[in-house]
């Protein structure tokens, strides 16, 4: 059983196709294609290696896989470089494709190189974290970090295909998997009523894995990405900024916590400050905000801070937050829906740092 989503870019759209048969999608994404390099991680290939194969070898189509190493060091373009000249050596030519398997990492290195290798070769994303499922292999954001910071070399490259069967998640570690929870934790909270009921009513076969009750959580946060994603494709008219809601502070804690907190872990905290800043300005009412706690508690993730973290280190980086020119600016839910709030009084910014515990 699959479902689909459509990613509506024009002659660049897309589907995100979810459920336990996804893989079987692929030979019709590859038509025509001999070769497919397949950049992956070795815990990720040992696990889930062979199933992408046999559906590459039903389709008569042929494959190598590449491994990277994890962790965010080994995003960068000395990564890049060892692929394409792997890639070269094979050779992986033209009018063949890059299938990238594995988590939001993968993805980003294995699209960034699609992207660059022949000036551009088509890449399949087959995500395998529940982040990337959601977030990170939807949209064609794709990217390397240097030493001055993350992600700082990219290039927007969009996927022919996201191929998300959520029983591979069986196999990944709980804090990973949590993270993900906080991503689709904030597109609820964005504003869809019943995506936050699920998470209320079906916590406990959320937290289990239950490959269908996933698959339904993936595909509403999936349709929700893309939705975005179809309005404003490179960032440039602002609305793609909403995905950022509960970002502001998160960025900041993971800077002055130096990434004591995983990301999700941060976006948690920081949907929990973006419901009590938005209470606090009278823009959503109680039970709105007492959403936000309660959606975070039930997946078992953190709502307050590390209580050594000072305000004024946060509020620092927040107004250095690349996406804030300067301002403190939050996306906040509203009357009208999600909206971006620059400087607000100090007296919302203090109880909303009181709801989580600074
Ligand atoms: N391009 C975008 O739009 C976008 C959006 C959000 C995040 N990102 C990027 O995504 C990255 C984070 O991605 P992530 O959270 O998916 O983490 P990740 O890709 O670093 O994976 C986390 C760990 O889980 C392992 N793993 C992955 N899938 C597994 C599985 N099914 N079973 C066992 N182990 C598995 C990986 O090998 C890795 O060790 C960051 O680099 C971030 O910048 C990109």
């Amino acid at each position: 059983m699959t479902a689909t989503v459509r990613v509506d870019l024009g002659t660049r759209s897309y589907h995100v196709i979810v459920g336990s048969g996804a893989l079987a999608a692929i030979g019709d994404t590859l038509t025509g294609r001999r070769r497919v390099a397949i950049v992956t991680q070795t815990a990720i290939a040992d696990a889930h290696l062979p199933a992408l194969a046999a559906a590459l070898d039903a389709a008569g189509i042929e494959h190598r896989a590449f491994t990277i190493d994890t962790g965010e060091d080994a995003k960068s373009l000395a990564t890049v470089e060892t692929l394409c000249e792997s890639f070269a050596q094979w050779p992986l030519l033209r009018g063949d494709a890059v299938v990238a398997l594995g988590g939001g990492m993968v993805g980003d290195v294995a699209g960034f190189t699609a992207a660059v290798y022949y000036r551009g070769v088509p890449v399949v994303q087959v995500p395998t974290t529940l982040l990337a499922m959601v977030d990170a292999a939807i949209g064609g954001k794709t990217g390397v970090n240097l030493p001055q910071g993350k992600n700082l070399v990219g290039a927007f490259h969009q996927p022919l295909a996201v191929l998300a069967d959520p029983t591979v998640l069986a196999t990944l570690p709980d804090r990973e998997y949590r993270c993900g929870l906080g991503e689709v934790a904030k597109y609820a909270l964005m504003g869809d009523a019943d995506l936050t009921a699920i998470l209320a009513t079906r916590s406990d076969a959320v937290l289990a894995r239950d490959p269908e009750v996933v698959a339904d959580i993936v595909v509403r946060s999936a349709a929700i990405k893309a939705h975005y994603v179809a309005l404003d494709e490179h960032e440039t008219s602002g609305v793609r900024a909403h995905l950022n809601y509960g970002h502001t502070l998160a960025h900041g804690i993971e800077t002055v916590a130096e990434y004591a907190l995983a990301h999700g872990e941060a976006v948690a905290v920081g949907l929990v400050f973006a419901g009590a800043l938005a209470g606090a300005l009278e823009r959503i009412d109680a039970a709105a905000v007492a959403a936000h706690v309660d959606t975070i508690t039930r997946l078992g993730l953190p709502t307050r801070a590390p209580a050594d973290l000072s305000r004024d280190d946060l509020l620092a980086v927040m107004q250095r937050d690349k996406k804030s020119s300067g301002r403190l600016t939050f996306v906040l839910a509203g009357p009208n829906g999600l909206e971006t709030v620059t400087d607000p009084p100090a007296v919302a910014i203090d109880a909303a740092f009181a709801a989580v515990g600074l």
